[in-house]
């Protein structure tokens, strides 16, 4: 059993409080994302469980064991990191057995070990070269080849295809998922990338900066769809999506039907009715995904009335076309077929339709999302 267990955590660096009241249960054999913006402390959490960095306050263990004051070597986590940093002195097949060498396992044991790994990761014809005679990818493999070895209880990843070209991280996605399925170890992954957060895990925490939400970092821990589908607040709602979610703020009718911003008036979704009562003649902030403002000939979609604005740019993908528009202050982000269908000008004024039983609806002051039916 290696569940990981946060409670109560805090990281100060000096006077720096970086983390706050972290609270965060990862199970057993789970697949656990870390994303969030740059600084907010992504890397301080994985380092905190590898042992890298003392806790300041609050528990952390792994499995039954409260680990705040256990030594890295005694912790079995095995970390990969961005920059892989291989010897380049060694062969590949040394390389991966450095940590077993160290640990004085009999040769045979490691020659088994590295041979296995080996395979697993397809660089069994690569084992007699050296790190320069590899490409990016295959380096990255000799790196996860190492943490493998090991058979750790718990691995922990840091961006580790960051430097990565596109179709390489693609593969090297999908070969990590599969190697910690087949693996079965519990894995904690952080990453700036949407899609690999999105498509590899199993669930993900978003954190945020204590600057921004000086309470406690964790802003939400879910599965991927639950993040898209239900975020529970405004920071999430934000963070999850590319194009990311757009959030314009509108009356409540005084009888809590309707939502309005000039012109544009969206139905209050069945299952908000409940509750927006409160919020009756005052704004609540309404979020709509990109992929739910479009044209009207091309959906069935319940609406009122559209959303207009004035096209500032066009960004044609092929099978879609992605519109920028000014609505008053804010930038409204909207898709149409990319093929059949007359392009927008800049400049030009557009009327686009919004699905108003996709939208999300949150509180202006608390960010939070408002309770649903
Ligand atoms: N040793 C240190 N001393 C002081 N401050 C530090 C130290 N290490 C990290 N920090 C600060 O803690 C905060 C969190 O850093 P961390 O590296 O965990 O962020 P991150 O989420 O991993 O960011 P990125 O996505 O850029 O890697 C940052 O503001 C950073 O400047
Ligand atoms: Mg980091």
């Amino acid at each position: 059993m290696a569940q990981i267990k946060f409670e109560h955590v805090s990281k100060r660096f000096g006077d720096v409080a970086v983390i706050e009241n972290l609270d965060l249960h990862i199970r057993d054999q789970e697949f656990m994302v870390f994303v969030g913006p740059s600084g907010c402390g992504k890397s301080t959490a994985l380092r905190m469980i590898a042992g890298l960095e003392e806790i300041s306050g609050g528990t952390l263990s792994i499995g039954d064991r409260v680990v705040n004051d256990v030594h890295p070597k005694d912790r079995d986590v095995a970390m990969v990191f961005q920059s892989y940093a291989l010897y380049p002195h060694m062969t590949v097949r040394e390389n991966i057995a450095f940590g077993l060498k160290i640990r004085k396992l009999p040769q045979a044991e490691i020659d088994g070990l590295v041979n296995e790994a080996a395979t697993m990761l397809g660089l069994t014809e690569y084992l007699d070269r050296k790190p320069r005679a590899l490409s990016g990818g295959q380096r990255q493999r000799v790196a996860l080849g190492r943490a493998i070895v090991r058979k750790p209880s718990v691995f922990l990843f840091d961006e580790p295809l960051s430097n990565l070209d596109a179709e390489l991280r693609v593969t090297m996605r999908a070969e990590i998922s599969k190697l910690q399925r087949r693996m079965k170890v519990t894995t904690v992954y952080v990453t700036h990338d949407q899609v690999e957060a999105m498509t590899m895990g199993d669930r993900i925490a978003v954190l945020a900066p204590l600057k921004r939400h000086p309470s406690g970092n964790l802003m939400q821990v879910g599965t991927p769809l639950e993040l898209y589908d239900r975020p529970q607040n405004l920071f999430v709602a934000r963070f999850i999506g590319t194009p990311s979610m757009n959030i314009v703020e509108m009356a409540v009718d005084a009888d809590g039907t309707a939502l309005r911003f000039h012109d544009f008036v969206l139905p209050v979704p069945a299952a908000y009715r409940g509750g927006i009562g409160a919020y009756a003649g005052r704004n609540v902030a309404v979020g709509f995904r990109p992929e739910h403002v479009g044209h009207a000939e091309e959906h069935q979609w319940d609406t009122i009335s559209p959303i207009r604005g004035e096209v500032e740019i066009v960004e044609t993908l092929g099978h879609e076309a992605i519109i920028h528009f000014r609505v008053g202050g804010s930038m409204v982000i909207g898709k149409i077929r990319g093929h059949g269908v007359v392009l927008p000008r800049l400049g030009e004024a557009i009327d686009l339709v919004v699905k108003a039983s996709s939208i999300h609806l949150f509180d202006p002051q608390t960010e939070q999302r408002l309770p649903e039916a």
